[in-house]
């Protein structure tokens, strides 16, 4: 499969109709919980996707990404198929083909993209993509939407058009998140909450590893762990695992083959630790999160089994090395992991998780400190 391409006119990017920018994000607690129904803290990232969009009226959707290959890939709207545009361009035919599959009456584009989202890193670069271009397209073409009606167009246009099928939480994150806060997301209704997250106040950071092992959520493994959990809730005769408590698991796991129960208990168990989660903030004790965060990754490995040598050592010596606690973030396999640590220790903790992945002949992880930014929204 090769997308139609061109070289680009040596022009500068298309005379604005306007820019807008959507965030990629890292997930306090709440993992694998989205497709369950159930609840996720995520915060939104500084780093964003950028899109300056000029609508066109020939039909013709011409995209170029400052982080792409130097091309402009070139596609008529009316011809978009799912699976039939490869590597970045996807993304934003993705949500092109999604509005108007919706009935959205939404012509082509200039689209000119600059991320610093890193890729493959677990931090939504492809959310953020698609949410960018879903509300510059609420924007231009007047639709009307709201963010959580954009959320829902971005994720199908992930789940129907690129293949994956994620939950909600990614694009809910990156079109609804506001500065300074945590969403508090019940993804059955998407009923959200800001939840206030003054880190700096509180002498905290919270860092973000980059193990630099690149994740692939459409490599199966994803795909299978949510059947597996909704086979579960079937066999539970349950709408879905959201719907069962703690304490109604031991009866539930009694009920289920062995090879489902750690799934459900990781479920159950995740919900419960978001809610625990939510609660701290509310009281201000932002410094006992750090064991709900250690015991989520514990059962992000133990028994939802999608982390990784690398961010298992990540969380271990950042722990080791004074952090409040710490887990993987995103889906896993690969990825990105969050430390909560008192400011002072940053430096040492940093320094602890370079020395163990240098001393198990790992890559160079990349660390910095993230603090909740803004959603999706216009710039120019
Ligand atoms: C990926 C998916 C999300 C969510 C997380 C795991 O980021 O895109 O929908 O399922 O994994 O919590």
């Amino acid at each position: 499969m090769t997308n139609p391409v061109r070289t680009l006119d040596p022009t500068a990017p298309p005379a604005p109709s306007g820019v807008w920018t959507a965030p990629g994000r890292v997930n306090l607690i709440g993992e694998h919980t989205d497709y369950n129904d159930g609840f996720v803290l995520p915060i939104a990232l500084p780093q964003a996707a950028r899109a300056t969009v000029r609508p066109r009226s020939d039909g013709l959707l011409r995209l170029y990404s400052e982080q792409g290959d130097g091309t402009t890939v070139e596609l008529d709207v009316t011809a978009l198929t799912p699976g039939g545009v490869d590597g970045w361009a996807r993304y934003p035919a993705a949500v092109v083909w999604t509005l108007r599959e919706a009935g959205h009456r939404v012509g082509g584009a200039d689209v000119h993209i600059d991320s610093d989202v890193p890729t493959g890193a677990g931090l939504s670069s492809s959310a953020a993509i698609e949410c960018v271009l879903a509300a510059a397209y609420n924007d231009l073409y007047d639709l009307g939407l709201d963010g959580p009606e954009l959320a829902r167009i971005a994720q199908r246009a992930e789940n129907a058009f690129v293949g994956v099928p994620c939950g909600i939480m990614d694009q809910m994150a990156s079109m609804c998140c506001r500065e300074g806060g945590a969403l508090f997301l019940d993804t059955r209704d998407l009923s959200a909450r800001h939840v206030p997250l003054d880190l700096l106040g509180a002498g905290l950071r919270l860092l973000v590893v980059d193990t630099r092992v690149k994740h692939d959520l459409a490599d199966g493994a994803y795909a299978r762990l949510r059947a597996g959990c909704e086979r579960a809730a079937a066999l539970l005769g349950l709408p879905a695992l959201r719907d069962l408590g703690p304490a109604g698991l031991p009866a539930a796991l009694d009920r289920l083959p062995d090879e489902l129960r750690p799934l459900v208990r990781h479920v159950v168990g995740e919900n419960a630790r978001v809610e625990q989660a939510v609660a701290l903030l509310d009281a201000g004790d932002l410094r006992a999160l750090g064991p709900i965060l250690t015991a989520g990754h514990a059962s992000l490995r133990d028994d939802y089994g999608v982390s990784c040598p690398e961010t298992d050592l990540a969380v271990t010596a950042a722990v080791d090395a004074g952090a409040l606690g710490a887990r993987m973030t995103g889906g896993g396999f690969g990825g990105s992991v969050i430390a909560l640590v008192d400011a002072a220790a940053a430096p040492t903790v940093t320094a602890a998780v370079e020395t163990a992945f240098r001393q198990a002949g790992h890559t160079a992880p990349r660390t910095f400190a993230a603090v909740p930014a803004a959603g999706a929204r216009r710039t120019f």
